[in-house]
């Protein structure tokens, strides 16, 4: 998979893309993830990017050349446009699973007071990560690739993400590690009981308990 990401702010991916598992994924090749400056793409003077807005208010607003033009150099057959904004689709589990099955996506980082309406004419979907507004979509943007990353194949254990929280709309069962009893508080019987029928089950029922008390929600879904 190819990630095309379009910023104003670069150097806010350094830490992102060079450590931890987004690292390992470049490196093995599972996914290239390329930044770009759109303000290399401006053919303003002194590579301006943005101006007022037409019948006034406060703040500046994108201007839509430099986005285009640079949507232009970077698009291929198969590419699907996303633009980062508190307006899109909020965003889930299960749209991350379907965005993994692409080969191309650029993905437009908004910022500032806003962008020119006509940048949503060569855009296919527009996504929100939550009903709050950030300085920017780079946050946001890394959100969508984390969260995308992860499911391609080769990345991390599938069984992790067959289990995680919001696959099957089930919070996550709780985990335990060494030791076994720590200031008192003790790992469940059944986990250290080898049995994994017993294990399974008693996976599902804490699941299920954990949803009913945190995400009701999530349980009519199911
Ligand atoms: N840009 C600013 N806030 C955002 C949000 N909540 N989701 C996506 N893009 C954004």
């Amino acid at each position: 998979m190819k990630i095309d990401i379009l910023t104003l702010f670069p150097n806010m991916f350094d830490g992102f893309l060079n450590e931890s598992i987004i690292k390992r994924a470049r490196e093995n090749n599972k996914v290239e993830i390329n930044i770009h400056n759109f303000r290399d793409y401006s053919l303003e003077p002194h590579k301006k990017v943005d101006d007022y807005g037409f019948g006034g208010g406060a703040g500046m607003v994108l201007m839509p050349q430099p986005i285009f033009d640079a949507v232009d150099a970077l698009r291929e057959v198969d590419t699907k446009v996303i633009l980062m904004t508190p307006q899109g689709v909020p965003y889930q589990q299960k749209q991350a699973y379907s965005l993994a099955k692409l080969k191309h996506i650029i993905i437009i980082c908004g910022h500032y007071e806003g962008f020119d309406e006509r940048i949503r004419s060569i855009v296919d979907l527009e996504i929100s990560i939550g009903d709050y507004v950030l300085t920017g979509g780079e946050i946001p943007s890394m959100v969508i690739v984390d969260s995308v990353v992860r499911l391609l194949s080769g990345v991390i254990e599938e069984e992790s993400h067959l289990n995680d929280s919001f696959s099957n709309n089930l919070l996550d069962y709780p985990v335990y590690t060494k030791p076994v009893d720590f200031r008192g508080m003790k790992v469940p019987e059944v986990l250290l009981s080898g049995h994994h029928a017993n294990i399974n089950k008693w996976r599902l029922e804490q699941s299920i308990k954990k949803t009913q008390e945190r995400r009701p929600d999530l349980l009519e879904k199911r």
